[in-house]
C-alpha cells in the first residue's frame, strides 16, 4: 500500500496520516487505497500463488494493506471460498456457466469476514484494543468472531430489528452489542459517536477504507478459480455498497497487475424497500441520497448506502445496472436455490439468482455469458423469514407406521 487517495478533491494521504475518511469529505467514504503495482508485480506473481497451499486471503497478502505478520497474527480462516459451477440454475435459462460464490462458507457464515479480518489485523497491528461497529447483523457476527480470536475487545451497534439468530450468534461469540431503538442508519451515526468519544476504533462500512480492501478478496478468489478467465458478469445484492465496490477494486487491482484482460460487468440488487442506490444510479448522480428504508431482508435494508459513491462508480465504469426486486422475490430465490442446487444462501445473497432470472429473460445476460451469482451470507440465519410460509414438505404423524402410509406411497 502506498497511499489513500480521495475521490472527492484528489488529494493523496500517507496512511499514517489518516485513519478514515478525508478531512475535506468528512461523512463520506471517499478514499481509495493506492498499490505501488510495478513493484508489486516484480515479486508477486500467478506462479507464486499456483504453489501457495494456503488457502485464505493471506495468499493475497502482497496486494492487502495489512502486512503478512498483521495477518498471521489472526488464527483465525477467511476466504478460500467454493466457486460452485451451478448447474440446475445453468440449465433452467438454458445456460452453460452459471457459478455461485458460496461465501457463506467464511466460519461467521458471510462474506463480512473478509472485512472484519483485514480491519482487525490493521488496528491490532496499530496497538488498538477495542473495535466497534454498526450492523444489520452479519457484520456484527464477522466482527464478533474476529476480535473473539485475535483478543481485542468487539463492540456492535444493531438496529432494534436485527433478526434474532444474529443477535445471538454476536452475543455467543462474546461481543459486548447494544440494540439501539432506532434503524441501522442510527445506529451507525451512534456507533461513529461513540468511537469519537470513547476512542474505540472503527470498522464502519463505508467509513473505513479498508474494509473493501478486505472485500475485494473476494474477486482475487474468483478470477483465480476461474482459471484467471474473468466471468462476464457478477451480480450482487447492494445495502451500504461496500461489497460492490469491494468485488470491483478487486478486478481493477487484478486489471492493474496485468493479470487479466477485462473487468466483469456489475450488477446491483436492490430491494423495492431500499433502493437509494438504485434511484440515485438511474437518475446518473455521483452519490446517493438518503431514503427512508423500509425493506424485510434485514441485511440490505440501508436508507443511505455509506460506500454509495464507490458503488455507483462500480456499476458505470463495468458498464453494469442496478436493479430491484420486491422481498418475495427474494425469498422465492432462497427457496429455488436451495431446492434446486441444494445451496441454502440468505435472503440477500440469493437474490442474485432472481436477478439473473430476471436479466436472462430480457436478454441483457445472454445465455452463452459466465456468470458469478455472489451470494453473501447463510439462510441459517435467515430462516425467521419463513415462520409463516407454508411448507407443504412438513408433516406432523403420530409415531405410527399406519400414520405414515397417507404419505409414503
Ligand atoms: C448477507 C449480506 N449480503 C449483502 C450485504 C450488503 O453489503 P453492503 O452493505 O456492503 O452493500 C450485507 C450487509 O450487511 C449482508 O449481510
Ligand atoms: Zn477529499
Amino acid at each position: 500500500m502506498t497511499e489513500l487517495q480521495c475521490h472527492g478533491c484528489g488529494k493523496k494521504y500517507r496512511p499514517e496520516e489518516i485513519d478514515y475518511v478525508c478531512p475535506e469529505h468528512a461523512g463520506n467514504n471517499r478514499l481509495e487505497v493506492l498499490y505501488d503495482y510495478e513493484a508489486i508485480k516484480n515479486r508477486f506473481t500467478k506462479a507464486d500463488l499456483a504453489v501457495n497451499p494456503d488457502t485464505t486471503i493471506k495468499r493475497y497478502a502482497s496486494i492487502l494493506p495489512a502486512s503478512r505478520e498483521a495477518l498471521e497474527s489472526i488464527p483465525y480462516h477467511v476466504g478460500g471460498t467454493p466457486l460452485i459451477k451451478a448447474t440446475a440454475l445453468s440449465k433452467e435459462l438454458g445456460m452453460d456457466n452459471v457459478f455461485v460464490k458460496f461465501d457463506a462458507s467464511n466460519p461467521s457464515a458471510s462474506l463480512k469476514d473478509r472485512a472484519s479480518f483485514m480491519v482487525t489485523a490493521l488496528a491490532k497491528a496499530q496497538g488498538r484494543n477495542a473495535i466497534a461497529a454498526a450492523s444489520s447483523g452479519n457484520a456484527g457476527c464477522s466482527l464478533a468472531a474476529v476480535c473473539a480470536a485475535a483478543d481485542v475487545r468487539a463492540i456492535l451497534f444493531v438496529p432494534k430489528a436485527i433478526p434474532k439468530a444474529k443477535l445471538m450468534q454476536i452475543a455467543i461469540y462474546g461481543a459486548e452489542v447494544f440494540v439501539v431503538q432506532g434503524s441501522y442508519d442510527e445506529a451507525f451515526s451512534l456507533c461513529e459517536k461513540a468511537c469519537e468519544e470513547f476512542g474505540w476504533y472503527s470498522r464502519n462500512t463505508g467509513f473505513n477504507p479498508y474494509t473493501r480492501e478486505g472485500k475485494k478478496t473476494v474477486a482475487f478468489e474468483i478470477a483465480e478459480q476461474l482459471g484467471w478467465n474473468v466471468p462476464d458478469w457478477v451480480i450482487v445484492p447492494v445495502g451500504d455498497g461496500c461489497i460492490i465496490s469491494g468485488v470491483h477494486k478487486g478486478f481493477l487491482d487484478l486489471y492493474r497487475l496485468g493479470w487479466i484482460e477485462k473487468i466483469p460487468r456489475i450488477v446491483a440488487v436492490q430491494a423495492q424497500g431500499a433502493s437509494s442506490l438504485y434511484e440515485s444510479w438511474k437518475r446518473g448522480d455521483e452519490e446517493p441520497s438518503y431514503m427512508e428504508a423500509t425493506s424485510s431482508v434485514d441485511s440490505i435494508n440501508v436508507g443511505l448506502p455509506g460506500d454509495g459513491g464507490f458503488a455507483l462508480k462500480a456499476i458505470k465504469d463495468t458498464d453494469g445496472l442496478a436493479l430491484l426486486m420486491s422481498d418475495e422475490e427474494m425469498h422465492q430465490s432462497m427457496l429455488e436455490m436451495s431446492q434446486k442446487q441444494g445451496l441454502m444462501g440468505c435472503v440477500a445473497g440469493s437474490s442474485a439468482w432472481g436477478a439473473l432470472k430476471i436479466l436472462n429473460q430480457k436478454k441483457t445476460i445472454k445465455s452463452d455469458e459466465t456468470v458469478v451469482l455472489l451470494n453473501t451470507g447463510h439462510g441459517l440465519k435467515d430462516i425467521a423469514h419463513f415462520e409463516n410460509h407454508t411448507f407443504t414438505s412438513i408433516h406432523t404423524i403420530k409415531p405410527d407406521i399406519n400414520d405414515l402410509k397417507q404419505y409414503a406411497a
